[in-house]
């Protein structure tokens, strides 16, 4: 595996100035300089690929308007994990379509998981003619390059992968948040669980090496940063494809020495890899936070084998109560799916049944969506929506009553906050987050963003709560 692409690298280094002059051009013939909007669905990786996409804009010169409708240049880095979200950006591409009868200079763009599907690129060549450049998932290194080809051409520019071992380092990045920070610790996924499109279209997993990741960190620490999220669809099984392998609760024990870091996240954990190592580094880390989120998606074990998710309900049972004797002040959130093919109402009571044992302190719940190409897209016993539908409100019932429960507990409690930003709703009022990914609003000022700060939690209201420093 070559792990630093350094050719690479300049050869995009030298796209950049080129796009820069098409930038410079532009913004002669439009009398201002030119805009861009890069709107992004899905998950973190997403997002952290947008932040880069968004460096390589601002190196170029374009201004950062993100608002799709009125830009020079709109690029949507789509999310295909559910069918819905396909259709969202369907509707923008609409929307665009009319947009673009009037300023024929606006340039569309479309990268991200759903244009890795073959049948999503022939339904755009077809029915989307509008759309000026694709990319997919691999090659978003190349979108210097790219955007050169696109405005060099006057039809549509596709360039889709799929695959690739390449990892090319240190090129341009733009923060959302100037104190904290995704990273991407590894690519791809190797577990394909039976309804999930993300091995398809994010590849096969690849582990970045130590060094790169601790090199990033430190350099982002130095640049603000106090809090980093480590990124990647099975965390747990960091290091594997290494050279010299090395474990993820390894890797967590050499970034907790960087000094100046403050925090450290990380999602998403397999259950199935969750080692004893990994729990006893996090009990006696003071820098990694009390928040793991660990996707039951079913507590019936039958499901869960159809699923091919490889544990069963008692082996998840055990772990969640390993760890919450292990590390009591722990919030756990998870990830459910309901109406996965041949799954009952006695199979949904499973599923409910973990949920209220384990306590979760938050859990998304998702209704099944068909996805073309994998295992459970083929299975015969698609259930019925109205089923689905019924299942899903019943758990999410059980859901929502017990992350009230458990966020009652932390009442009265004071706590370390980091100040992420100015309430949208009151601006006497900040908001924070714990370590244990609770949010609280409290009395503060702009001044305060990007610090950590002890809070007590005075009044509870379901999800966040209420605070005051102290
Ligand atoms: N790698 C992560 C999850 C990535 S996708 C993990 O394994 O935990 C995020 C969540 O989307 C999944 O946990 C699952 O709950 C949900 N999901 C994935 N495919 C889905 C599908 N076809 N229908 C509904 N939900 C799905
Ligand atoms: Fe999808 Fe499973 Fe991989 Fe998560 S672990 S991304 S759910 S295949
Ligand atoms: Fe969606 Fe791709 Fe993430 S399919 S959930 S954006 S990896």
């Amino acid at each position: 595996m070559q792990a630093l692409d350094e050719k690479e690298l300049l050869i995009q280094k030298d796209y950049i100035k080129q796009a820069k002059k098409i930038a410079g051009e532009l913004e002669q013939k439009l009398g201002h300089k030119p805009t861009f909007a890069i709107i992004t669905f899905g998950c973190q990786m997403n997002a952290r690929d947008s932040e880069k996409l968004i460096g390589i804009m601002d190196e170029i010169g374009f201004v950062n308007n993100g608002e799709d409708e009125k830009s020079d240049f709109v690029l949507y880095n789509t999310c295909t994990v559910r069918d819905n979200a396909n259709q969202k950006v369907y509707g923008r591409l609409g929307v665009l379509s009319n947009l673009k009868k009037k300023n024929p200079q606006m340039k569309i763009a479309l990268c991200g998981c759903m244009m890795q599907e073959p049948s999503v690129i022939e339904k755009i060549k077809k029915s989307y003619r509008h759309v000026d450049l694709i990319f997919g998932t691999h090659n978003i290194f190349k979108f210097a390059e790219l955007l050169v080809t696109m405005y060099e051409s006057d039809r549509m520019v596709i360039d889709i992968w799929d695959n690739t071992e390449r990892i090319v380092e240190d090129l341009p990045v733009k923060r959302k948040y100037s104190f904290k920070s995704g990273i991407n610790i590894m690519f791809g996924c190797n577990n394909f669980c039976s309804y999930c499109i993300v091995p398809y279209v994010r590849g096969r997993e690849r582990s970045r090496e130590p060094k790169d990741i601790i090199r990033e960190i430190e350099a982002l620490v130095k640049d603000g940063v106090v809090e980093v999220m480590l990124l990647g669809q099975n965390v747990n099984s960091y290091g594997k494809t290494l050279e010299s392998p090395m474990t993820f609760a390894e890797l967590l024990q050499e970034i907790e020495q960087i000094e100046g870091l403050k925090r450290i996240r990380f999602m998403t954990s397999h259950p199935k890899d969750l080692s004893d190592d990994l729990i006893q580094v996090m009990k006696h880390s003071k820098k990694i936070c009390r928040h793991l989120h660990l996707p039951l998606q079913s507590g019936s074990s039958r499901i869960l084998k159809e699923m091919n998710r490889r544990y069963t309900k008692e082996q998840y049972l055990a772990l969640a109560n390993k760890l919450r004797t292990e590390i009591p002040d722990l919030s756990l959130t998870t990830d459910l799916i309901v109406g996965f093919p041949g799954e009952t109402p006695e199979d949904v009571d499973e599923t409910i049944d973990v949920v209220k044992q384990v306590g979760y302190d938050n859990a998304f719940t998702f209704i099944y969506s068909k996805r073309t190409g994998t295992p459970a897209a083929a299975m015969e016993n698609q259930v019925d929506e109205a089923l689905a539908h019924e299942g899903f409100d019943r758990l999410l019932k059980v859901v929502q009553d017990t992350a009230k429960e458990r966020a009652l507990m932390m009442q009265g409690q004071t706590m370390e906050a980091l100040v992420e930003e100015m309430n949208a709703q009151d601006d006497t009022l900040v908001t924070g987050r714990l370590s244990n990914n609770m949010i609280v609003h409290f009395p503060g000022d702009a001044s305060m963003i990007g610090q950590l700060v002890m809070v007590k939690l005075v009044e509870c209201k379901g999800f966040y709560y209420l605070g005051e420093r102290v």
